[in-house]
């Protein structure tokens, strides 16, 4: 069976940009037959980016919470904490060790941090820590300790995963005697939604504060998250853009192409940007209202969620050991199963 996995980081309220991005074609990919599914909460990497415990908890029960709402049947995947899963830690240890520095000060979210450091004539270094420069080696754990082929995400991610693929290949070459011991992981992003942008135009994203939630706040708090998307000053009557306008984008994800046709169509007619953004509201809510209500349920259990997420630790650590006791060997280590 082809293995597919992906992650989200618990550090923030689900937005549409992760539901269009990741979760929606993970759940497509986890009902393809002969497919093996492996979701998780990226609760260690959330520590990389908050010091608010109180942040993290709450945000790993929305997003346990959304991954089931949205429905992904724990029978067919599984799901489970990062945190729950020691052996992850340990990998991301054994690749630490086969990674060079040079690789890592590329990566796009360290370079970041350093280039605004360095825009504001600070210490290149200030805030920056060792979790953050290292953030892609955890991630290439995550994917390669369960053999991931295929790794649906969106655009922003696939530097990780090509790091990822580097990091295995180096540990092959270095330990693998001729064997693959770790499989190359693909990212896999639709082409058509590969970034949503945010209310602003920028992607959406939690740091920029421009997202549209997914469940939260019910349809109220989408409408008036819609309300507030940039549009020019086009009047009613007048024909409007409909091209890299972030209100068309965001209609597109959730739209058939003839909806799509449909939508330009009234635009380039004159539809008043009020119109248009009642009509956007309308296609999100079709495919996520119905979904809303068991968020609602599952959020108000705690303790259901708990016992799910457990039941998939010990699902995902049976599956890792082996593995993982493969590679110590191949290393050196003592092989403890
Ligand atoms: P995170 O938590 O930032 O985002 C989760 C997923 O949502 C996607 N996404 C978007 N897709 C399209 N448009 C957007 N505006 C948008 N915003 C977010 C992201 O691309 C991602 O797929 N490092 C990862 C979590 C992670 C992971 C992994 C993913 C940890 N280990 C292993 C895959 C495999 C992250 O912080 O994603």
């Amino acid at each position: 069976p082809t293995r597919v996995l992906t992650g989200i980081t618990t550090t923030g309220t689900p937005h549409l940009g992760n539901y269009v991005g990741a979760i929606r074609p993970a759940i497509a990919a986890s009902r393809e037959p002969g497919v093996e599914s492996f979701f998780f909460l990226a609760d260690y990497h959330a520590l990389i980016k908050c010091e608010d415990p109180a942040r993290i908890e709450r945000s790993r029960r929305e997003i346990a919470a959304t991954w089931l709402a949205a429905g992904l049947d724990t029978e067919r995947v599984v799901f489970y904490r990062q945190s729950d899963v020691p052996e992850i830690p340990e990998l991301s240890w054994l690749l630490t060790c086969v990674t060079g520095k040079g690789q890592m000060n590329r990566a796009h979210a360290y370079k970041a941090a350093l280039d605004a450091n360095v825009a504001a004539g600070e210490d290149p270094d200030a805030g920056i820590t060792m979790g953050l420069y290292s953030y892609p080696i955890l991630m290439a754990a995550d994917i390669l300790l369960f053999g991931a082929e295929r790794v649906p995400v969106g655009r922003d991610q696939v530097q990780h995963i090509e790091m990822a693929r580097d990091v295995a290949a180096r540990f092959n070459h270095l330990f693998g005697a001729g064997r693959d011991l770790l499989v190359l992981p693909q990212a896999e992003v639709e082409a058509e939604v590969a970034t949503l942008p945010g209310l602003d135009g920028r992607k959406m994203s939690k740091s920029y504060d421009n997202t549209v939630p997914l469940f939260e706040g019910g349809p109220e708090a989408l409408r008036a998250a819609v309300a507030r998307i940039v549009t020019d000053s086009r009047g009613p009557g007048e024909p409007k853009p409909t091209e890299d306008v972030a209100l068309v984008t965001l209609f597109d994800a959730f739209a058939t192409p003839a909806e799509r046709a449909d939508f330009r169509a009234a635009l380039h007619g004159g539809l008043a940007w009020g119109e248009a953004k009642a009509r956007l509201v309308a296609q999100i809510e079709a495919q996520v209202g119905p979904m809303r209500a068991r968020y609602a349920e599952l959020m108000a259990r705690p303790e259901a969620l708990e016992a799910v997420l457990q039941a998939g630790a010990a699902k995902a650590r049976a599956i890792a050991a082996p593995l993982l006791a493969t590679l110590r060997q191949a290393v050196g280590l003592r092989a403890m199963v």
